[in-house]
């Protein structure tokens, strides 16, 4: 299983963050899954120069390639660094106003700079019209329907429902849910995008994953987890990883 935590803004001491990496390089050498840490980009840059043994992720990318762009962190400069992965279309990135239209822009950008994406998708609320079927459809269209087949393989899909981010662990999504949506997923992807694409793309979950709902969310065809504020510490994090067996 892939788990890639992403520590959003959660840490500012780099001796936390060193603390985190120490106990994640130990937890990779014991444990058959991948781990994969998305820090912010100054904890990216001073993991990167050190010795770590789990793959790093990037939790935003710019929409430049290079030049005068103040403040733009570009694919290539994370590239340069090591990174793997870059984290594109997070509901909090949307809520600050990132479209779809800019979302397919910066998948664009991550795979012309040789880095693989987690593509998060996910509704803010579930109705009984199936209207939320509809707003993940379009979330998916938009950005991977006009793409050579050939490079699909280079995203992952994070499904994030958005009313489950930031819970309590009993507040997370049911597996029976969970279910549904991925084999909807896969449906419309292979209807209406790639049928291969549809039956090898890599699909995990994010929304309140912590060591204490883990185990109930492990369903056919989920590939890992993206947790948040489980992934901050040490502790959680680790617990998190060892309860998936
Ligand atoms: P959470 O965050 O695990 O704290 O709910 C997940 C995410 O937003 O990626």
């Amino acid at each position: 299983m892939l788990f890639i935590g992403n520590l959003k803004s959660y840490l500012s001491e780099i001796g936390q963050v060193d603390t985190l990496a120490k106990a994640l390089n130990r937890l990779v050498k014991q444990s058959k899954h991948e781990i994969v840490l998305a820090p912010s980009f100054p904890h990216l840059g001073y993991l990167a120069a050190k010795k770590h043994d789990f793959a790093l992720a990037a939790q935003d990318i710019s929409l430049y390639e290079e030049g005068a762009h103040t403040g733009e962190v570009t694919g290539e400069s994370l590239r340069s660094l090591g990174v793997s992965y870059v984290l594109v279309g997070h509901s909090e990135r949307r809520n600050m106003g990132e479209s779809n239209e800019v979302i397919s822009q910066k998948v664009s950008r991550a795979l012309d700079s040789g880095l693989k994406v987690i593509f998060a998708i996910g509704e803010e609320e579930r109705d009984s019209h199936g209207n939320y079927l509809s707003f993940i459809t379009e979330q998916l269209l938009s950005v991977l329907g006009k793409r050579d087949p050939a490079i699909l393989k280079n995203i992952i899909l994070a499904y994030e429902p958005v009313w489950a981010i930031g819970k309590d662990a009993d507040e997370v999504i049911t597996a029976h849910d969970l279910e549904e949506m991925i084999l909807f997923i896969r449906k419309i992807i292979a209807e209406r995008i790639d049928e291969k694409y549809a039956s090898k793309v890599k699909i995990i979950y994010g929304g309140s994953v912590s060591a204490d709902n883990v185990e109930g969310l492990i369903i056919p065809h989920i590939h890992g987890f993206l947790p948040g504020r489980a992934s901050s510490t040490p502790e959680t994090f680790s617990a998190l990883i060892k309860a998936v067996t």
